[in-house]
C-alpha cells in the first residue's frame, strides 16, 4: 500500500467537501461531523457529473444534476440505496490526509 498525500486538514474543515486528482483518479474528499475524513470516487455513478459541484450538508453528499445521495460515512446510496461510491482507504500523517488509490475503481449504476 502507498498511500500519496492529499491535501492537509487545514484545507478541509467539517462539513466541507473538496475534489483532488490523485494519481489519475478523481477523488472527492468530504470532512464529515464529527471530524472523520472520507475519501469517494469524485464522479457520480449515476452520469458523468462531478460530485463537487453537488452539494454537502455534513452527512450526506447530494449530486447537482438528478439529486441522487450519499452516506457522507460509508458512501453508500440513501437515495436510490442500490448504487454507492467508492471509497478510497485515508491515512492521517500529522496535519496530512493521505489517500491510497491502488486497486480501487469507481462503481457506476443503472441509468
Ligand atoms: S448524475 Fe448524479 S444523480 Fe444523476
Amino acid at each position: 500500500m502507498s498511500f500519496t498525500k492529499v491535501c492537509t486538514v487545514d484545507d478541509l474543515w467539517e462539513g466541507e467537501m473538496e475534489s483532488f486528482t490523485v494519481n489519475g483518479h478523481d477523488i472527492l474528499l468530504v470532512c464529515a461531523e464529527g471530524g472523520d475524513v472520507k475519501a469517494f470516487q469524485g464522479i457520480c455513478p449515476h452520469q458523468d457529473i462531478p460530485l463537487s459541484e453537488g452539494k454537502f450538508d455534513g452527512q450526506k453528499i447530494i449530486c447537482r444534476a438528478h439529486l441522487w445521495q450519499f452516506d457522507a460515512c460509508n458512501g453508500k446510496g440513501i437515495n436510490p440505496d442500490d448504487c454507492a461510491l467508492a471509497e478510497y482507504p485515508v491515512k492521517l500523517n500529522g496535519d496530512d490526509i493521505l489517500v491510497e488509490t491502488e486497486g480501487v475503481a469507481p462503481l457506476f449504476a443503472h441509468s
